[in-house]
């Protein structure tokens, strides 16, 4: 292209492009305009595609100068697409009308899971009577959750079929498999012996396969009261209170010799059936279970018993309390231990523990 050519277009366009993008009336003209001018065949384009014709002295006069107008005709249809852009919303909201009074989407109200349901009133009734709360870790030392409960080195329990041990180079650490190690934490705070009165709720682990009434992990809720003169009778009828308090008035305990290594004389508390109050059998309309000549069924909760087992229970072993610095000659107490899933399948006859921990929204807002 001769010298005189390119420079008369060079001029055109440095003198009129720009109004033109200023003036241009609608996106689409904006468009075609922006394709004229800067598109791959458009004017400038070329114009600056056969730059490279002219002499050096030329290109080095015009060039930055022409490079300088590309951008600032892109800067400005890109300010005039945008403000199409706008005017359309401005016309989009002004044709809508907004109903500011509808009501909005409420968010999900969550609600309490049913084990921490089990759990607080569990928790309110002991602390009615007495009892604070007390917490301790999840992953613990094998002499809290064995030792100093007084579990023989060999015993079943401290298995690695049974506990889920840490790997650890120091001191045996695992997951705590009852709450009763919060027993002897709880005795080896309380710096000179001092009264006790605790409640411990939480967590524990035990190496389990899971199916319907197992969990490798679930909850228990510990009791223990230490004093001086403690007896049986006071195990005792502190258990009727709590139980009552859960299960209703009315309800009625057995209690049968068992064994554990930190409590003796040991206890399996049983409750009278909360479905068939004991006896067993339901009248024939209240359904589930098998009937019988006389037209009562069998209870379901109970298996016919009458009876349902609840929790384990005992006077706290001379050497646990020992092993935590108290004098089992001045010193006696009780503890106890639940499972609070057990207490909430009783309660909301649910049955099948896995439940719990599944989080399905379906079973959960049954709680609400
Ligand atoms: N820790 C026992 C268990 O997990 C329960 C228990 C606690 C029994 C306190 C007696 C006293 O089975």
């Amino acid at each position: 292209m001769l010298r005189e050519a390119w420079e008369n277009e060079w001029l055109r366009l440095r003198d009129t492009a720009a109004q033109e993008v200023e003036r241009v009336p609608t996106p689409d003209e904006l468009e075609s305009l922006r394709v004229a001018l800067l598109g791959r065949g458009g004017r400038l384009t070329l114009l600056l595609k056969s730059l490279k014709d002219l002499s050096l002295e030329d290109r080095r006069a015009f060039g930055p100068a022409a490079n300088g107008l590309k951008e600032s005709l892109e800067r400005a249809v890109g300010a005039r697409q945008a403000s199409f852009a706008a005017r359309r919303l401005e016309g989009e909201l002004a044709g809508t009308r907004v109903d500011l009074t509808l009501p909005g989407d409420a968010p999900g109200r969550g609600s309490l899971h049913p084990l921490t349901l089990v759990c607080s009133e569990i928790a309110g009734i002991l602390s009615g009577l007495g009892f604070t709360w007390a917490e301790g870790p999840h992953v613990e030392t094998e002499r809290n959750n064995f030792e100093s409960l007084n579990f023989p080195a060999d015993h079943p329990a401290k298995d690695m079929h049974d506990t889920f041990y840490l790997r650890t180079s120091g001191l045996p650490l695992l997951l705590r498999t009852h709450t009763s190690p919060v027993q002897v934490r709880a005795l080896e705070a309380a710096r000179p012996p001092a009264p006790l009165r605790i409640m411990a709720p939480g967590r524990v682990f035990r190496h389990e396969n899971a199916d319907a009434s197992h969990s490798s992990v679930f909850h228990q809720i510990e009791g223990l009261c230490v004093d001086k003169g403690v007896s049986f009778a006071d195990l005792k009828s502190t258990l009727r209170l709590f139980l009552e308090g859960l299960f209703g008035p009315g309800t009625r305990l057995r209690l049968r010799p068992s064994f554990f290594p930190f409590t003796e004389p040991s206890a399996q508390v049983d409750v009278s059936c909360i479905l068939c109050s004991g006896q067993g059998r339901l009248p024939a309309a209240s359904g589930g279970g098998t009937s019988s000549p006389d037209g009562s069924v069998g209870c379901a909760v109970c298996k016919k018993l009458g009876w349902l087992e609840i929790l384990g229970a005992g006077m706290v072993h001379p050497n646990v309390l020992r092993a935590a610095g108290y004098d089992p000659e001045v010193w006696s107490g009780y503890a106890w231990g639940l499972g609070v899933e057990r207490i909430a399948m009783l309660k909301y006859r649910i049955s099948d523990i896995r439940l719990f921990y599944q989080n399905d929204l379906r079973f959960l807002e049954q709680f609400k």
